[in-house]
């Protein structure tokens, strides 16, 4: 009897939680925060007046492009308006989406910080900001996205260094940062992210030594740095940890020193890319037993030896 009533508890409990989060909110809340965002878009102008006329308050909120509303609760649970030339920047009201599990408006012209109220989307599990024109340091608030498993920031103005909180991020998966101002180096928290299998961070201006705490999360299996200023050797523990990595691109850096043998610990590379460094030495034979490699990159730098 003891573990029925416990379970009946543990139910009552669950649906008076859900029962209370949506007594502070609605799906009215829900409109009036797409209505603040289509707002400002018309405010700066939207080129094509596709959402002016179609985000009429006439109609469902779940009607409306680009939106989803889940089957349940019809709540909004993803915005999807990437590639619509919108402009504007964006409003704190988006917060209030407090159902939203995806998020995507890559591929426009927004601009501004990104309001520290998206804190609140708890619920989200992928937020795709790439190639607009955002802006301002990383946020710190990123730690409160416990949900989120992928974070494209690619081709915006971000700055700043990356807060040691996003490893608060546990379920993070993948990690675009690519065409941006990001400054120092990744930090050591980031070793916490445990289900990261991609991280891209090409052409930003990280610097100081490889972060090799970074190298020792064994889920990843993309690494891509191209185009900053780290520093310093490959280290023969490199690949100590790195067994599903299959791409592995350092290319545009300062790095100096021989290419460790160990690389070949890296058993499942494709490519190994690391040109226009200061290498030198001998290309160690141990690359011939990366035995899927495809592509290898070395050009420019002062590397000497057959290939085997
Ligand atoms: C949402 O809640 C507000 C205030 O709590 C209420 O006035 C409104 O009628 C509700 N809307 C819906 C669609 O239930
Ligand atoms: C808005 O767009 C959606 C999807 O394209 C369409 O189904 C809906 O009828 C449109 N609503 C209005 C009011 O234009
Ligand atoms: C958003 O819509 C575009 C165009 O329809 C699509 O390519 C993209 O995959 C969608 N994004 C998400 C997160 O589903
Ligand atoms: C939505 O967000 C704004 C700004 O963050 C806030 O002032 C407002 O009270 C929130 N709640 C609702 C129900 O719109
Ligand atoms: C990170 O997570 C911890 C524990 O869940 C929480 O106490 C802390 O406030 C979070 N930090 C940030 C910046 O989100
Ligand atoms: C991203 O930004 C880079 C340089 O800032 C640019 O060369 C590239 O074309 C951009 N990519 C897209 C898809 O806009
Ligand atoms: C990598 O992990 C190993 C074993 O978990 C640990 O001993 C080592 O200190 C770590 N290296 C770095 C650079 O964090
Ligand atoms: C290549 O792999 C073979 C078999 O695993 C091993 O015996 C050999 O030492 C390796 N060669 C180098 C240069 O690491």
């Amino acid at each position: 009897m003891g573990k029925i009533h416990y379970f009946f508890l543990l139910k009552f409990s669950m649906v008076f939680l859900a029962v209370g989060a949506a007594s502070n909110s609605n799906i009215t809340t829900d409109q009036s925060a797409l209505l603040a965002l289509r707002d400002r878009m018309i405010a700066s102008s939207e080129p094509q007046e596709i959402l002016a006329k179609n985000w009429s308050v006439t109609s469902s909120v779940c009607d409306w492009m680009g939106v989803t509303c889940g089957p349940r609760h019809r709540r909004v649970t993803a915005l999807n308006i990437s590639n619509m030339k919108l402009t504007g920047d964006l409003p704190p009201q988006l917060g209030n989406l407090s159902f939203l599990v995806s998020l995507d408006l890559s591929s426009n012209n927004f601009h501004g910080e990104l309001p520290r109220e998206l804190a609140h989307l708890r619920r989200l599990r992928y937020l795709y900001l790439g190639i607009n024109n955002l802006g301002g340091e990383l946020p710190s608030w990123f730690g409160y996205l416990h949900k989120l498993q992928q974070l494209t920031l690619s081709n915006n103005s971000f700055s700043g260094s990356l807060p040691p909180s996003i490893s608060n991020m546990s379920k993070l998966e993948s990690l675009w940062l690519t065409d941006n101002s990001i400054e120092g180096t990744i930090p050591i928290e980031f070793q916490n992210l445990h289900s990261l299998k991609i991280l891209i961070i090409d052409r930003n201006q990280l610097s100081g030594p490889l972060p090799l705490h970074t190298f020792n999360i064994s889920s990843l299996q993309i690494i891509s740095l191209f185009q900053n200023s780290l520093s310093g050797i490959l280290p023969d523990t490199i690949c100590h940890a790195l067994h599903k990595l299959t791409y592995l691109g350092l290319g545009g850096n300062n790095l100096i020193g021989q290419m460790p043998s160990t690389l070949s610990e890296c058993s499942m590379l494709q490519t190994l890319a690391l040109p226009l460094n200061y290498l030198r030495g001998p290309i160690p034979k141990a690359i011939g037993n990366l035995t899927v490699l495809e592509t290898l990159a070395l050009e420019s730098n002062n590397l000497r030896g057959k290939m085997y």
